[in-house]
């Protein structure tokens, strides 16, 4: 694992997104507000990701033109602007949480097989130190044997039924990277990251089997680390 602590952790996070895309990569997003930036920084800097396919950690069960879809926000900030845009796999948060799950499931097993390895994952933190939509004291932190789980009941706001990655398809990426800024996250930082982690943690079981994790902080985030 390797920790960086940067005024402005958005520029490297693009960086690497970037040249994923360029390499025509299997890339994971991330919702919530933390990425935004990076995603229009890597817009702007406009390289070809035409060989490239993005994907989803998680998503809220709410259309994909509504204001807390996480691929809204992607679409508006990052996939929209390109000239040369990815292959889109957004998971399907209209269909509900069950069959919005089973149907991003067979998405994945077709297009990546029964054991997928995403090249580049992206993923925040929440306060409560959970990670994609996976919440502590929740079920869905501990469901093996599927790839993606429904999530009817959020475990903080927004209070809506989510889709995400499980954690073994979480840890199967080559590289996951982990983009936290702010005081709020601080403590969820120390429970993730810290030496050791807390287990109730569902981000602190987020290491990849066989890859890199890299965790980029600002200051504020790293406060309590
Ligand atoms: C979601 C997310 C979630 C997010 C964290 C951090 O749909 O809510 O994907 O896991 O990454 O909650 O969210 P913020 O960046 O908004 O703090």
């Amino acid at each position: 694992m390797e920790i960086t602590v940067l005024e402005d952790p958005a520029e490297a996070v693009a960086d690497l997104l970037v040249e994923a895309a360029a390499a025509g990569g299997q890339i994971v997003l991330t919702g919530g507000s933390s990425p935004k930036r990076a995603y229009e920084i890597a817009a702007a800097r406009d390289a070809d990701w035409s060989g490239a396919t993005v994907w989803f950690s998680d998503e809220r069960c709410v259309p994909p033109d509504h204001e807390l879809s996480n691929f809204a926000m992607a679409n508006a900030a990052l996939l929209s602007p390109l000239a040369s845009p990815p292959h889109v796999e957004r998971m399907q948060g209209e269909l509900g949480p069950e069959a919005g799950a089973g149907a991003y499931e067979a998405a994945i097993r077709e297009r990546l097989g029964n054991e997928p390895r995403w090249d580049v994952e992206l993923l925040g933190l929440g306060p409560d130190a959970h990670v994609a939509s996976l919440f502590p004291a929740k079920p869905e932190k501990d469901v093996t044997g599927r790839l993606v789980a429904g999530v009817p009941e959020a475990g903080m706001e927004p209070q809506v039924p989510r889709i995400s990655l499980t954690l073994p398809a979480l840890c199967a990426a080559r590289h996951v990277v982990f983009l936290v800024t702010g005081a709020e996250k601080a403590e969820a930082v120390r429970r993730a990251f810290g030496d050791p982690p807390d287990p109730t943690s569902p981000a602190a079981h987020v290491r990849p089997t066989t890859g890199d994790l890299t965790v980029f902080l600002d200051p504020s985030a790293a406060a309590s680390w």
